[in-house]
């Protein structure tokens, strides 16, 4: 988490709006507090810094200009240190600027070892030991390009890291270690934590590899490997999808990604025709992935396992690599990461690539990302840029390529993926139902979420939507999972949201959805038309078109995505950047 941007003007122009840009389109990283610094005319540092989201940064701004042609600013997810203005970067000491995202994890060694020599530390920032040890080989002689390479070689943990020297005023260094960082080259050179925040100045980026440093000045980019050689990486011109389009006429992203969810799902199917051969020699599956992208993951087991018969085993990316996994011969494993940074993920897949032979295929929202790097192979799904930090676009074109890898054999249900679109098209009709039921949900203090088999991922991800962006706690439980305890948490004051279509599990489910019932008088029963007249008349029924039951997993999650963003709209909360949240996470 947390988003840097650097960026040196051409012809000495004044670059804080540009940096301002830059910074609006990575606030999805972290907003807890942001910042700018520039070198002034006199070549001395200025900074301007704010908690909270960006817009306290640009108030500041309206009253305290502050102008130069060369800058760096970020915004902040808060690791070391409260989200207060003295931990908010840019961190400077004295001839320093420096803006960090990662965690430097031996910063407490460090710290003691600089404190001993005299340096004095303003933040309870990790970071701040970047700009001492830069501050302490200036003042002991040597050059800033010394000070920096020193610095690299002392620090462990990750970073992307961009620093600025007021006794060299003409240039921005910058250093990557599992953390993202491009480089553009183009009208401005300039650096940032993904391609969106730095597309509009320049026409070619270059994605640094962990450990590679590079020197950032208006005439060019030096690039440099893990000893200091020098390198010459290879240029990627800009396409013009990576620009974000803005909200257009909706009020929140969110809103806008879910009502794209047809479009997404006809584009990924379009781009993405699964070859059989990646299943060759396969004889087990490991889906590796977090939150949502686990949701999607766990779905996918119930169709891998019905219609490939491969035997398949999903875990939460975290947890994977910190016990002894057994990798058996002949597996294929799935990433599956919207966003391709997700730290957790891409060590899970580190950790495979070193105990095992398997092949990793990664499924991915974004171009170019960590995974896609590391991977062997990897589909796409293009859904186009998600914005807002609850993932709903990319989790339903997730299960839209993990659907046409598990149905490869059946031509008959490939087919009828393709007509999936329209259904969904009808069931955003149903945003004024979700309106009035949110009326009726939005005063709960908890909710719980209930389904059977490939639903029972969908009672998980709905209750997540609704935790993240509304702050209702929710739970969602495997159906037959209540009646071992968490039905005791049924009174008529906690909503059961239950999830139960017109499949083979219907009366299992009816019956769990009779149970709670008979406990709390707050059902609200998602169904098709097949068997919606059974329902007793005290439940709340929202009725879904009848679709085939493979995908009705896709179909459920959406009107569940409406109901969380209405009610978060009715609880006035932040929809797109929720509290303590970021949308790439980037640390452990
Ligand atoms: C989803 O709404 C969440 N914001 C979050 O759980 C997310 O899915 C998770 O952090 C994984 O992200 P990734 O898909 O980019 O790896």
């Amino acid at each position: 988490m947390c988003g840097i941007i650097g960026l040196i003007g051409n012809n000495e122009e004044d670059v804080v709006d540009q940096i301002i840009l830059g910074l609006e389109k990575l606030e999805y990283r972290g907003y807890d507090s942001s910042g700018i610094a520039v070198l002034d005319k006199d070549c001395k540092i200025k900074r301007l810094r704010a908690v909270g989201k960006l817009h306290s940064l640009k108030a500041k701004l309206a009253v305290d200009r502050i102008s130069g042609s060369i800058g760096i600013g970020h915004n902040r997810w808060a690791t070391h240190g409260t989200p207060t203005e003295k931990n908010a970067h840019p961190i400077i000491s004295k001839n320093v600027a420096v803006v960090h995202n990662g965690i430097v994890e031996n910063y407490k060694e460090l710290k003691f070892d600089l404190k001993k020599d005299g340096c004095i530390f303003d933040s309870d920032t990790d970071t701040e030991v970047i700009a001492s040890l830069l501050q302490r080989g200036i003042n002991n002689g040597a050059s800033p390009r010394e000070a920096f390479r020193k610095m690299l070689q002392t620090i462990e943990g990750s970073y992307a890291i961009a620093v600025m020297f007021d006794l060299l005023p003409d240039t921005i260094m910058i250093a990557k270690q599992r953390s993202p960082l491009v480089i553009g080259i183009g009208a401005n050179h300039c650096v940032g934590s993904d391609i969106t925040s730095i597309a509009s100045f320049c026409s070619e980026v270059v994605y640094l590899e962990d450990g590679e440093n590079a020197e950032i000045t208006k005439d060019g980019v030096l690039f440099f490997n893990r000893n200091f050689n020098q390198i010459e990486p290879s240029r990627h011109r800009i396409s013009i999808e990576v620009i974000d389009s803005g909200k257009g006429k909706y009020q929140h992203y969110m809103q806008k990604e879910i009502m794209e969810q047809p479009s997404a799902l006809r584009r990924t199917m379009l781009y993405n025709k699964i070859d059989k051969s990646i299943l060759n020699d396969i004889s087990r599956i490991l889906i590796l992935a977090c939150g949502t992208s686990y949701h999607a993951g766990m779905v996918a087991k119930y169709w891998f396992e019905k219609f490939l018969k491969i035997p398949t085993t999903v875990e939460i990316a975290s947890e994977y690599r910190y016990r002894s996994p057994v990798i058996e011969p002949n597996t294929l494993v799935i990433a599956i990461t919207q966003s391709g940074e997700t730290i957790d993920t891409i060590e899970a897949v580190e950790y495979v690539k070193i105990h095992s032979n398997s092949k990793v295929l990664a499924i991915s929202n974004v171009k170019n990302s960590a995974i896609s790097r590391i991977a062997d192979f990897v589909f796409y799904t293009e859904a186009g840029a998600e914005i807002g930090v609850a993932s709903t676009k990319a989790f339903t074109a997730q299960l839209a390529i993990l659907a046409s890898i598990a149905f490869m054999h059946y031509d008959f249900l490939i087919q009828e993926l393709q007509s999936f679109p329209t259904y969904c098209e009808e069931v955003l009709n149903l945003y004024g139902a979700m309106n009035d039921l949110a009326h009726k949900l939005c005063d709960a203090k908890s909710a719980i979420y209930i389904g059977r088999g490939s639903l029972y991922p969908i009672a998980l991800e709905g209750a997540l939507k609704l935790k993240e962006i509304s702050y209702i706690h929710a739970e969602g439980f495997a159906a037959g999972e209540m009646k071992h305890g968490p039905i005791a948490l049924i009174d008529d004051n906690v909503p059961v949201i239950c999830l139960c279509p017109d499949n083979e599990l219907f009366d299992k489910t009816h019956s769990n959805v009779q149970v709670a019932l008979a406990r709390g008088k707050n059902v609200i029963v998602f169904t098709d038309f097949g068997k919606s007249e059974i329902l007793s008349d005290e439940i709340t029924k929202i009725i879904l078109p009848k679709i085939h039951v493979e995908f009705v997993p896709i179909l459920y999650v959406i009107p569940l995505q409406m109901l969380a963003y209405s009610i978060a709209l009715l609880r006035n909360t932040d929809v797109d950047k929720p509290r303590n949240l970021a949308k790439s996470v980037t640390v452990e």
